[in-house]
């Protein structure tokens, strides 16, 4: 059994979790910053660089108290190393090499992205390789072949915004908080998703790619007309993403022998979307597996585990391992034209 400390900066949520190898949470602290962000519409690098070192140390303590161990009792420190906002990914990163230096324990330098491709496997012991995985978070949108621990094929992206983006997007213009997924969500319960016609970029293409930037200026034309109410707009807005999200995933389907699909990020909180995807998977006789929403969203738990993941199959890393803003996890695949490099 292996005890793994995963950090989490990458983004706006600072987090640290205990893990263990036999999928057991002992603590998990998570401290958004949406309010420090609400007013820009979006997240300041910045602030939320400047918040991680304020809140990160204080969570370690937190979770370690909880827990009831020692920070010498575990096996292996991890710490996000990118993707996402530098500054603020230094943080962690650069957290978990204190502590793994003065523990004396390897580091595992986890790239987010494999934190939530591989999150599903945290809560569904029966989830084996390979999956297609629909990550669909604030700064990606991508569909890739999940074969094992760091292997992955990446089968489509997105050429302009990122499904969270769109959804930030679209409720900075209907003048929603930050974040606008949850805002947007909540106030499509009460509208007709059918009351304004919306385009849905890139539906019928031959390659599965995404975009979301057409989307939003229609969005923005609708709120302008003032022809519609803002419930109609969210629902109407959140079908097409529906849409184009079931669309591609069931043309990248068709391109992968994978027994399950999986849904990962941010944006498969969304329950319109995860019924929607659980409903093609099973059209399609795959298995289906989603995360329960609060380890959708960013979490040092699933960094924990991966850690865990890794630290199993003996992948640890030097003390000098770099932070990086950009890390596909497929390095191979083509550069597509706009394709986001956020977390
Ligand atoms: O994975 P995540 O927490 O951070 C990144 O790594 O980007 O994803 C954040 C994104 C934001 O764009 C947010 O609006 C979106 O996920 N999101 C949602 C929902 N909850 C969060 N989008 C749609 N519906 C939700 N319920
Ligand atoms: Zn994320």
């Amino acid at each position: 059994m292996a005890l793994i400390l995963g950090l989490e900066s990458s983004c706006d949520d600072t987090s640290a979790a205990l893990v263990t190898s036999d999928r057991r949470i002992l603590a998990q602290a998570v401290v958004g910053q949406n309010q420090a962000h609400q007013p820009y519409g979006g997240v300041v690098p910045e602030i939320a660089a400047r918040a991680h070192v304020e809140i990160l140390p204080a969570l370690v303590e937190q979770v370690l108290g909880e827990a009831k161990v020692a920070v010498a009792d575990v096996d292996a420190v991890a710490a996000t190393a990118g993707p996402g906002l530098i500054g603020g990914v230094m943080v962690a990163l650069l957290a978990g090499k204190g502590l793994a230096l003065a523990t004396g324990k390897p580091l595992i330098a986890v790239n987010h992205l494999e934190g939530h491709a591989l999150s599903p496997r945290l809560v569904d012991p029966d989830l084996g390789f390979p999956y297609l995985l629909l990550l669909v978070s604030g700064g990606h949108c991508q569909l890739l072949e999940v074969r094992g621990v760091g292997d992955y094929r990446r089968l489509a992206t997105t050429i302009d915004d990122a499904a969270g983006e769109a959804f930030d997007k679209a409720a900075k213009l209907l003048g929603l908080p930050y974040p606008g997924g949850p805002a947007i969500e909540e106030l499509a319960k009460n509208g007709d998703p059918a009351a304004v016609p919306l385009p849905r970029p890139l539906v019928g293409s031959g390659e599965p790619h995404f975009s979301f930037a057409g989307l939003k200026s229609a969005v923005q034309r609708a709120v302008a007309s003032g022809s519609y109410s803002p419930e109609d707009i969210a629902a109407s807005f959140q079908q097409a993403v529906v849409d184009c999200l079931v669309d591609r995933t069931h043309l990248a389907l068709g391109s992968t022998d994978a027994p399950a699909l999986v849904v990962a990020g941010g944006v498969a909180a969304n329950k319109a979307i995860r019924s929607a995807l659980a409903e093609l998977a099973e059209s399609e006789g795959r298995g289906f597996s989603v995360p329960p929403a609060w380890l959708c969203t960013d979490n040092a738990a699933m960094i924990a585990w991966a850690g865990v993941e890794r630290f199993t199959q003996g992948l640890t890393d030097e003390l000098d391992v770099p932070a990086r803003a950009r890390w596909p996890l497929d390095e191979s695949a083509e550069k597509v034209r706009g394709a986001g490099v956020k977390a």
